[in-house]
């Protein structure tokens, strides 16, 4: 079967992106990411993904004075030029209108610093110590239009400690992030994971 053609739109630093580009070096992964799109002309995963041989576009919001319509249609233009199967958001902080998201309706992927449905949104690790819970994670889910809502692909979780700060749960969740996010994308790539079946199974790993 031939490898699924994976587009990761970024917005910083690109550690889940490049994660994603080392696990698809393998010769048994079933994708291949062609392309990193960022929003940020700024955005240290640029570079980082050049590096890596992939090519890189800017699609800058910015450019687009608040038109969502004309910066999706811009970015949907360039994943539709390349010939993308299947899009993961790696730390892309724009949210997609409906029209986006519909397009592309079981074939993009999120990932999420938190333990869905719990702490949906920004803030994620100083929520989690604010609340007081016991175990805290990261989630790989299919995007719906609902913002962090869609269905589950994969997720896992570490305890946190009396220690924990808010930096420190960063960095032990995105490791955890780092090992999930390939694994999921595996899933999907060889269609071992859905948007009908995801989330059926409470705690897929
Ligand atoms: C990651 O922790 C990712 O889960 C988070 O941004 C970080 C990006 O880091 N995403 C969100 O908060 C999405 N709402 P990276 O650029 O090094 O992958």
């Amino acid at each position: 079967m031939s490898k699924k053609r994976v587009a990761v739109l970024i917005s910083g630093r690109g550690s889940n992106m490049t994660a994603l580009i080392e696990a698809a070096k393998a010769k048994d992964y079933p994708a291949e990411i062609v392309l990193v799109v960022s929003n940020r002309p700024e955005a240290l995963g640029l570079a980082r993904a050049r590096d890596a041989g992939i090519n890189t576009a800017i699609v800058d919001h910015a450019q687009f004075g608040g038109d969502r319509q004309a910066f999706e249609r811009t970015l949907d233009d360039k994943l539709r030029a390349h010939r993308i199967d299947l899009i993961c958001l790696a730390g892309f902080m724009r949210l997609l209108t409906p029209w986006f998201v519909t397009r592309w309706n079981g074939r993009m992927l999120n990932i999420h610093p938190a333990l869905l449905p719990q702490f949906k949104g920004l803030h994620t690790h100083r929520r989690a110590l604010a609340a007081g819970v016991k175990r805290h994670g990261a989630t790989v889910h299919f995007v719906v239009p609902e913002m962090d809502a869609g269905p589950i692909v994969a997720q896992d979780s570490i305890a946190i400690g009396d220690g924990d700060t808010e930096e420190t749960l960063a960095a032990r969740v995105l490791e955890i992030e780092h090992r999930i996010y390939p694994r999921a994308l595996r899933m999907v790539a060889e269609g071992r994971a859905s948007l009908a079946s995801a989330g059926k199974h409470e705690g897929t790993r």
